[in-house]
This record gives structure tokens, C-alpha cells and sequence, in this order.
């Protein structure tokens, strides 16, 4: 595997590739990588001929100047994985390299982008997209790869290639979890063993809300989760949301879409996590 720094650097040996005829699969990441990561890139390996990962803690899509600084950046580890993954090229380049002048782009993809982590990170999603368009632009991708995990985040990246008519395709994985089931996320480095122990909490409630929206109308549902989250120790929810997983608005009853999924953001002591669960699909 090689690590590339500049697009320029990248682009000259994709240009080589494709014209071999090689499908090119992305990945972009923030580093930090876990088996979550590694499912997404081991997926466009086995569907690419060219696996490019990007690595870069994307700092115009973070609204909390603490979150990061304390960001976990891990480059030599990540790019162990990446080669174990059998991704071809790292693409870690530097902020300037990224942004060489200020990105004053607007990406609105209202309603998508004003719900849920929308209105709770204002700016966050302009932020993701900025930095996304700007490795499509770069790596001109067939395909691209993104995890559930960020449900709100590949719903809104799907909804930027169709309207900026990108040649290439989205490919949503599902989210990989440890085995207790808590969700991968490079966040989670951060939590003491105890509060480690607190969000596992999340998983298991919205795992207790598969079976109990069997039989239980959506707002009943709703106060199940709410009631769970806050009974648990150390927790604090930011939302709950039972949502269309195509329109993102929520829905109040179970037959108003054949798509219904719960998103979650909770605070574990300082840290903020993310999960979701899909109710009919
Ligand atoms: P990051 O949080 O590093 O995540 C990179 C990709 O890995 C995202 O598509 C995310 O959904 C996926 N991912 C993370 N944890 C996962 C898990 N447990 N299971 C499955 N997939 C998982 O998301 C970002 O970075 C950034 O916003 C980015 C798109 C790179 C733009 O900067």
C-alpha cells in the first residue's frame, strides 16, 4: 500500500490505474480506524481494482473547536489496517493541502440537513460535504463507500451526487458493533471503563425497542426509548428521532413508510455517540 500526501501525487498514479481498465473505490475517513472502517474498506477491495482510503480529520465539519483537538489521529496504525484491509493507497493530506484557500461553498439539502444532527451541529453537514466533494473531485470515484452508522450523513451524501449528478455510486454498510453490541466509533477510545459500560446502554435499549415497536404505536415507542435513555446511569440524550429513512422527517405512525428507522445521539460524560436502528425496511 502507498501513503500519498498530495492530490496532485494521487491523481498521477490513479490516472496510470484507471487506464488499465481498474475500477476506482473510495473511502474517506477521519483516521482512527476500527473493524467498522476496515468492513467499508474490505468491501470496495473486493468490488474495486483500486482502493483509495483517505485519512483526514476534516476540521471545517467540526462545530466544537474541543472535539477537534482531541480527535484521535493514529496514521501509522491506520495505515497497519489498511494494508492488512488490502486498500492500495492511504490518502493523508495536510489541512492546506485540502483547503488551500478558505471553502465559502454552501450546501443546503433542506429538509435532510436541518433535522437530527442538522440542527443540533449547525454547520456540520456543509462541512461534510465541502470535504466529500472535494475527494470526488479529487479521486473521481466509481464507487464510494459510507456506513449507516452516520444514517443522517450517507442520506444526505446520496442526495448531494444526484443533485450534482456525480458519476459514481453510494454504497451504504451496515453498521458493524462490538460484540455486546455497542457501536465502533473512534470516539469511543475516550470512555473510561465505566462509562464504557454506561453506553452500552444505548444499543441494548434501541435493541428492547426492535421488539417492543412490534406491538407499540410509534409515540409509545418514542417514550419507551426516552424513558430507558434516561433511567440509565451517566446518559444524557440529545434526541431520539423515529424517522422516514428516506425523508429523514419524523413519522407518527408505523404505516406511514415501509422505511422506518430511530436515530439516537446520547452524551456518555463528554462524549457524544451515535447509533440507529431500522424498525421496517
Ligand atoms: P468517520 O467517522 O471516520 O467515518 C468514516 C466512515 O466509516 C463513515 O462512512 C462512517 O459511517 C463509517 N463508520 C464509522 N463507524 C462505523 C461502524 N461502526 N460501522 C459501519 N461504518 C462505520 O464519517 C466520517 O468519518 C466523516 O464525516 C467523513 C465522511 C470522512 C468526511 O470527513
Amino acid at each position: 500500500m502507498k501513503v500519498v500526501h498530495t492530490i496532485k501525487d494521487l491523481q498521477a498514479e490513479l490516472t496510470v490505474l484507471r487506464a488499465q481498465g481498474k475500477k476506482v473505490g473510495l473511502v474517506p475517513t477521519m483516521g482512527a480506524l476500527h473493524a467498522g472502517h476496515a468492513s467499508l474498506v474490505k468491501r470496495s477491495v473486493s468490488e474495486n481494482g483500486v482502493t483509495v482510503v483517505s485519512v483526514f480529520v476534516n476540521p471545517t465539519q467540526f462545530n466544537d473547536k474541543n472535539d477537534l483537538e482531541k480527535y484521535p489521529r493514529t496514521l501509522d496504525a491506520d495505515c497497519r489496517l489498511l494494508e492488512e484491509c488490502g486498500a492500495d493507497f492511504a490518502f493523508a493530506p495536510s489541512v492546506s493541502e485540502m483547503y488551500p484557500e478558505p471553502d465559502t461553498r454552501q450546501f443546503s439539502y433542506a429538509p435532510l440537513d436541518t433535522v437530527m444532527e442538522g440542527a443540533f451541529r449547525p454547520g456540520h453537514f456543509n462541512g461534510v460535504c465541502q470535504i466529500v466533494s472535494k475527494l470526488f473531485d479529487a479521486v473521481l470515484p466509481d464507487r464510494a463507500y459510507f456506513g449507516e452508522k452516520d444514517f443522517q450523513q450517507l442520506a444526505i451524501i446520496r442526495e448531494m451526487v444526484r443533485q450534482l449528478k456525480y458519476n459514481l455510486e453510494i454504497v451504504g454498510c451496515s453498521i458493524v458493533r462490538e460484540e455486546d453490541g455497542l457501536a465502533l466509533s473512534s470516539r469511543n477510545t475516550r470512555l473510561s471503563a465505566e462509562e464504557r459500560e454506561n453506553a452500552l446502554n444505548i444499543s441494548q435499549t434501541l435493541f428492547k425497542s426492535r421488539n417492543f415497536a412490534a406491538t407499540h404505536t410509534v409515540s409509545e415507542t418514542q417514550k419507551m426509548v426516552e424513558d430507558a435513555i434516561e433511567a440509565a446511569p451517566g446518559l444524557r440524550m440529545e434526541y431520539f428521532e423515529i424517522v422516514d429513512g428516506n425523508t429523514l422527517q419524523k413519522i407518527s405512525n408505523w404505516e406511514d413508510t415501509s422505511y422506518a428507522v430511530g436515530c439516537i445521539t446520547v452524551f456518555c460524560g463528554e462524549v457524544r455517540l451515535i447509533d440507529n436502528i431500522k424498525y421496517k425496511e
